[in-house]
């Protein structure tokens, strides 16, 4: 049992409406917070909060395409406004794409990097030096991936973005530690989990849209690869949101809920310290 006081605080989570995000949000009213639910899918968040069955008074819903700083900067503004502190900022909002590295457009990574990197860049911009001011402390969790620190075919912009994703975490904690600042910060990295992100298309904004789609048969056998995964994923949504929950109270930085995953990134660590090549399928060399 860790000290963080979730009871009484005010969480922002983005990308609420679903998933991971809704887990998330499901926990911190458990934990008696106000919870701040920001997603870009607008009836998705009516629903979301249909299904929690809160009294308005708790919950604050709002339409956000995290990947826009000035969107980002507003809400900040309003949470501030009207609550006065965040005492857990969750950037969790993210997209996936299955697609052959050549065959990512311009605008797929726009989109990938838009909604899975620069919306944290976003959130830390103009949340946090409010939350450096606060007495209470706070605490910032950034949902990466366990494609943020191994390498799979098939997800190159995810993987990529997941791996910014961690690196900006790590960086963040340093910078916190040296200024002696009392946030905490951790990195979620999550093997597969059952959610909506297979249908991350649906939210696509127009300003993300391809001019054309060109779908290869080895760029469709990952996106059935991948959906295959995620139907049969061990873990659920809520598993993964208590685990993140528990690490916050403990603040703990790195949090791996699927601890089976750990020999893989392992492996990766020792081929670059050996300076061996990539291994793919347990240990076939490339
Ligand atoms: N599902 C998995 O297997 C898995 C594994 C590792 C990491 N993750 C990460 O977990 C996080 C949550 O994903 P999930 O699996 O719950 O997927 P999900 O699709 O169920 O939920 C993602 C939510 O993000 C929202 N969103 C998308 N674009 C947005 C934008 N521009 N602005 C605001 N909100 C936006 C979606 O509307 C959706 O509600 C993501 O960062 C994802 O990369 C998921």
């Amino acid at each position: 049992m860790g000290t963080f006081r979730f009871a009484g605080g005010v969480a922002v989570v983005t990308g609420a409406a679903s998933g991971i995000g809704f887990e998330f949000s499901r926990l911190a009213f458990l934990h008696g917070m106000k919870v701040v639910m920001v997603d870009v899918d607008a009836l998705g968040l009516d629903q979301a909060v249909d299904v929690l069955k809160v009294p308005a008074s708790e919950v604050l819903t709002v339409q956000v395409d995290v990947s826009q700083d000035d969107e980002m900067e507003r809400l900040a503004l309003s949470v501030f406004e009207r609550f006065g502190c965040v005492s857990v900022l969750i950037n969790n909002a993210g997209v996936c794409l299955n697609k052959s590295v050549w065959e990512h457009t311009q605008q797929d990574w726009q989109w990938i990097f838009g909604v899975n990197v620069f919306a944290i860049s976003n959130a830390l911009r103009h949340f946090l030096p409010k939350m450096l001011n606060q007495k209470e402390g706070g605490h910032i969790l950034n949902t990466a991936s366990v494609a943020g620190l191994v390498n799979t075919p098939g997800l190159s912009a995810y993987s990529a973005s997941k791996h910014a994703v961690v690196s900006m975490s790590e960086t963040l904690y340093l910078e916190l530690k040296e200024s002696r600042s009392q946030l905490g910060v951790s990195v979620l990295c999550p093997a597969w989990v059952q959610t909506n992100i297979q249908n991350a298309q649906k939210n696509r904004l127009p300003r993300y849209q391809n001019p054309s789609e060109i779908s290869s048969e080895s760029s469709m056998r990952y996106e059935a690869q991948m959906n295959q995964a995620i139907t049969h994923a061990k873990l659920s949504a809520g598993d993964i949101a208590l685990c993140a929950f528990d690490a916050i109270d403990r603040n703990d930085f790195y949090i791996l809920p699927h601890r089976k995953i750990n020999p893989i990134i392992e492996r990766r660590m020792q081929d670059i310290l050996m300076q061996r090549n990539p291994f793919i399928d347990g240990g076939s060399k490339q």
